[in-house]
């Protein structure tokens, strides 16, 4: 843990982090515990701002670690799709324990459900991108959505969703096509 996080500081030109997030739980609780207290102890020496866990998809463990760590974790980063029917469960864990979700492979993994005529007909409505309203909607759900772009115009686009707002009417549509997903 110390080696990656002087990595990270090497190569991110920095002397202290805004996060440190743990790639995935091990197969083994403890493992998962030996680890965070390895980060832990580095946001108690000052390198570190907040600490979080990515690729956790079964709320249980969550909860363990929520329960076993003395720095709780701030951020859990997931990966945003059906399989997991959108972390459902484990989102409501979050919202009541104060922890920020971020999905990634937001666009990635979803293309039939960006393709959806709902959809679809919502963003031209708004005159926006699919991308774009799916982006906007998500935050309004307090997801916090990483971008993977390394496009230019893809960028502008996705730091553009502030700007307008969906409406609840429009939201309840859009929730209803994660209850659902395609396929
Ligand atoms: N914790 C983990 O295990 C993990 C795993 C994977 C990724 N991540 C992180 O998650 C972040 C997001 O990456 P991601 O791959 O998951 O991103 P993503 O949201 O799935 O976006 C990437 C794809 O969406 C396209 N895109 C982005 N904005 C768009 C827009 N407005 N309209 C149309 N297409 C758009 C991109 O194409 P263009 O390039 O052409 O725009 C690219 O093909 C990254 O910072 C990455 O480091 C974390």
């Amino acid at each position: 843990m110390r080696q990656s996080f002087q990595a990270s500081l090497r190569n991110l030109r920095v002397d202290r982090l805004d996060g440190l997030v743990l790639h995935s739980p091990y197969a083994e609780d403890g493992d998962t515990l030996e680890a965070w207290r390895a980060m832990e102890a580095l946001q108690e020496q000052g390198g570190v701002r907040q600490l979080g866990v990515s690729n956790c998809y079964e709320p249980a463990r969550l909860e363990t670690l929520w329960t076993k760590a003395r720095i709780k974790p701030a951020v859990v980063q997931n990966r945003f799709y059906a399989k997991t029917s959108y972390d459902r469960e484990l989102r409501a864990f979050c919202r009541d324990h104060g922890i920020l979700y971020q999905s990634f492979w937001t666009l990635t993994a979803n293309p039939e459900l960006l393709a959806r005529p709902e959809l679809v007909a919502l963003a031209e409505t708004y005159e926006r991108s699919p991308a774009q309203l799916f982006f906007r909607f998500l935050t309004q759900r307090d997801i916090l959505c990483l971008t993977g772009t390394s496009s230019e115009d893809h960028m502008r686009e996705d730091l553009a969703i502030f700007d307008f707002r969906v409406s609840e009417e429009d939201c309840a549509v859009l929730d209803a096509l994660l209850e659902c997903p395609p396929g």
